[in-house]
């Protein structure tokens, strides 16, 4: 296959730019955002998601474009835009759609486009398709053709990139998925399996979060039962993880714009073919209720309103992304039962996280006298902390709520209560 074969990018966040980067080391690349200030930073060599150091943006495959006439050079064209939910976790398709239209405006005849972003089983054929028809004018599957491969990275995971995990492709026709195998082959090493057809691709990807979703769920309920009993949950886990076959996940606060969505994506689709989700739907509601039960838990532990330390707001420990953090959820009901509250994330940009949520982070990790620490995102930096550090955070004795177990292995001076979810 010639490597002189084109490819545009549309959507230059998490996936798209780690993407772009690693095509561009085989294939020319006109890697394309509709935000200008994405495009510029990049040209300056700034990745603001943090996953993408200054070295590899300066790639001679890879030209970054804001200009959407670009995507005429390329024949083929990578979708990579977010897949979100509206207030009532409805599926919104609607920036796939934006991209669709826009690239379908630059098609030719033979071209193929693949979508990365994360949908429920059809959309790429139902959806995409009739976009990309109207927008050209090409008739799908016969003067351009679909591919659909889902994205597994993992932001702020430098072990799982895309050169290192299997690729999953999927085409319309079987010499669509012929050359995207070739494509994205040369990127993961031939480390690339191809999926019977597009619907399987995005059903595989979707039921990947959705069953981490559940697994979590399941977790989250178990603590919500134990914490009734008085038992630790972290005690148990460990205990149980002994047996050979019990999985190792952990309870918590789960957010961010994959694991908490994209089980919404299959629900809708289920719902819409006259399937009621049950299983699905109801790890969502244990998930969503999660940072209200770790609040109330803090709150009928302090007793009186007092003044409280939240470290950690971002969705995972890490990274700077504040998409659907669950822990602004804790902080909201923290404060409707009457404490005041405190948010230091060392990670997050503070002007980000005002945006967001009208929250102000605190500049430095310091201050004392507080009635109770809550380790809610296990950040590096809070993992550093010793017992003497954050006993110092607190006025003499004081709780120290440790959602996602950081701190388990310290000792406490005894006048310091610790509560473990
Ligand atoms: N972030 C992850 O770890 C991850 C992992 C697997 C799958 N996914 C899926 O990949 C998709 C993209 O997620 P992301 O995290 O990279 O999103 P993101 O928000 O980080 O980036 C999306 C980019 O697309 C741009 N964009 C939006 N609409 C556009 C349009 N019409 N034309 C061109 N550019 C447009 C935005 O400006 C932004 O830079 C989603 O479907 C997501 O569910 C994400």
């Amino acid at each position: 296959m010639a490597s002189d074969i084109t490819i545009s990018v549309i959507g230059l966040g998490y996936v798209g730019l780690p993407l772009a980067i690693a095509l561009s080391r085989c294939f020319s690349v006109h890697a394309f955002d509709i935000d200008p200030s994405r495009i510029s930073e990049l040209r300056r060599r700034f990745d603001r998601t943090g996953e993408m150091e200054p070295e590899a943006l300066a790639s001679p495959g890879l030209h970054l474009t804001g200009e959407a006439d670009d995507i005429s050079r390329a024949s083929v064209h990578i979708i990579t835009v977010p897949t979100a939910v509206d207030e009532d976790n409805v599926p919104d398709l609607s920036a796939v759609k934006d991209a669709c239209t826009l690239v379908g405006r630059h098609l030719a005849s033979g071209d193929i486009v693949v979508l990365e972003s994360t949908v429920y089983p059809g959309a790429t054929e139902e959806v995409c398709g009739p976009v990309l028809a109207e927008a050209s004018g090409l008739k799908c599957g016969e003067e351009f053709f679909l591919g659909y491969s889902p994205e597994r990275i993992n932001p702020g995971d430098k072990e799982h990139t895309i050169e290192r995990i299997t690729k999953v492709v999927s085409g319309q026709t079987a010499a669509v998925a012929d050359r995207l195998v070739e494509i994205y082959g040369r990127v993961t090493h031939g480390n690339v399996f191809r999926a019977r057809n597009i619907r399987t691709a995005e059903a595989a990807k979707v039921i990947e979060n959705a069953q981490r979703d559940i697994n979590i769920a399941f977790i989250n309920e178990i603590a919500e039962i134990f914490h009734k009993l008085g038992i630790s949950t972290h005690d148990v886990l460990e205990t149980a993880g002994t047996k050979w076959n019990f999985l190792p996940f952990k309870p918590g606060l789960v957010g961010g714009h994959c694991i908490g969505v994209d089980p919404y994506y299959l629900a809708h689709r289920a719902q819409e073919i006259g399937h009621d989700p049950r299983v699905i739907l109801a790890g969502r509601r244990i998930n969503d209720d999660m940072g209200a039960f770790v609040a109330d838990c803090i709150a009928d532990r302090l007793g009186e309103p007092s003044h409280i330390l939240v470290l950690g707001l971002t969705f995972k420990e890490n990274v700077s992304d504040l998409r659907n953090s669950k822990v602004i959820d804790l902080v909201h009901r923290l404060r409707a039962r009457g404490h005041s509250v405190d948010v230091h994330d060392s990670m997050a940009a503070p002007e980000d996280a005002f945006e967001r949520y009208g929250l102000r982070l605190l500049p430095e990790l310091s201050g004392n006298g507080y009635g109770a620490v809550v380790g809610a995102v296990p950040h590096d930096a809070y993992l550093e902390l010793d017992a003497i550090a954050i006993a110092g955070f607190l006025g003499g004795g004081g709780l120290v709520a440790d959602i996602k177990g950081l701190w388990r292995d310290l000792s406490f001076p005894a006048e310091i209560r610790y509560w473990l979810l």
